[in-house]
C-alpha cells in the first residue's frame, strides 16, 4: 500500500502563525507537525509517501524532509496542490502516484498516539473499497460525524449542527483504485471545497466502506486551541513514556 499526506490549504484558521510559514511545518511540541503523520505511515509499514502541499513555502517541505532519510526512507515525492480546493482536490493530485495501488491517506494535521499498523494490515486484506478511522469525541460538530447502525456506518454528515453521534471520522483514510473516479463525480460544497465527506459517503452508497476504532488520543491541529492540545499531549505521552 502507498501512502499520501496532504499538507495543502491555506491554515487560515491559524493566522498570522502561517502567513510566513505553512501549517505543516509549525511546532507540535518538539518536532514539526509533517514529522507525526509521516510516522503513523512508516511505523504501518508504508515506505512510498507522497507529500501533497502548496501555497507559498511549499519548497520548506523539501529544505526540512529531503529524501525523508530522519524516517528511514530512501525517497519521498511532492506534489503541489494549486489554490485551495478541499481535501478531496488535494487527494485527486495522487492518482499517478497510486498507479492502482490501494493507498492510506493522512491529513497532515492530524496527530495520534498509538498506531494505524492493524487497520492497515486488515485494509490490504480487504478485496476492495474503503476504511476509516473513528474516535470518540465530546465536540463531534467540528469533524465528520459517524451515524452507525447496525454494526455499519450509514452516513457522513460535514460539520453538523446537531451531531447524530459522537463518532468523529479521523483524517485517516483507506481506499482502492477506484477514489479517483469518485473523487472526479464530486460538486463543491456550500464552503467551496471538494470535500472528502462526500467520497467517503459514495462509498457508504456502495456498501463497501469499513470502519475501526483508533487506539490512543487523536487531534487535529488546526485551530490555536487544538495546536496547543496537540503539543500538550505530545508532551505528557513523552513524559509518562521518560
Ligand atoms: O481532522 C479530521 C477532519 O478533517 C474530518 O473529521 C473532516 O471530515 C474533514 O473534512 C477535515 O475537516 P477540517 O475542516 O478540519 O479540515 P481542514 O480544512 O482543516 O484540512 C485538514 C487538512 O487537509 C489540512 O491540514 C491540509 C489538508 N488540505 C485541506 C484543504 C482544505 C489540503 O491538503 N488541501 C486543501 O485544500
Amino acid at each position: 500500500m502507498k501512502g499520501v499526506i496532504l499538507a495543502g490549504g491555506k491554515g487560515s484558521r491559524l493566522y498570522p502563525l502561517t502567513k510566513i510559514t505553512n501549517k505543516h511545518l509549525l511546532p507540535i511540541y518538539d518536532q514539526p507537525m509533517i514529522y507525526y503523520p509521516i510516522r503513523a505511515l512508516v511505523d504501518a509499514g508504508i515506505r512510498d509517501i507522497l507529500i501533497v502541499t502548496g501555497g507559498n513555502y511549499a519548497g520548506d517541505f523539501l529544505q526540512l524532509l529531503g529524501n525523508g532519510r530522519q524516517f528511514g526512507l530512501t525517497s519521498l515525492n511532492y506534489t503541489y496542490q494549486e489554490g485551495e480546493g478541499g481535501i478531496a482536490d488535494a487527494l485527486s493530485l495522487a492518482e499517478h502516484f497510486a498507479d492502482g495501488h490501494k493507498i492510506c491517506v493522512i491529513l497532515g494535521d492530524n496527530i495520534i498516539e498509538g498506531s494505524i499498523h492493524e487497520a492497515v494490515d486488515e485494509f490490504r486484506k480487504q478485496e476492495a473499497g474503503a476504511k476509516i478511522l473513528l474516535k470518540e469525541v465530546h465536540d463531534a460538530e467540528r469533524f465528520g460525524v459517524a451515524e452507525i447502525h447496525g454494526g455499519h456506518v450509514v452516513h457522513i454528515e460535514e460539520k453538523p449542527k446537531q451531531p447524530k453521534s459522537n463518532y468523529a471520522v479521523t483524517g485517516i483514510y483507506m481506499y482502492d483504485a477506484t477514489v479517483f473516479e469518485k473523487v472526479k463525480t464530486l460538486e463543491p460544497s456550500a464552503r467551496g471545497e471538494l470535500e472528502i465527506t462526500d467520497v467517503n459517503n459514495a462509498y457508504i452508497r456502495e456498501g463497501s466502506l469499513t470502519f475501526a476504532f483508533l487506539e490512543g488520543w487523536w487531534t487535529d491541529a488546526g485551530t490555536f486551541d487544538s495546536l496547543l492540545r496537540a503539543s500538550n499531549l505530545v508532551s505528557q505521552t513523552a513524559a509518562n513514556k521518560a
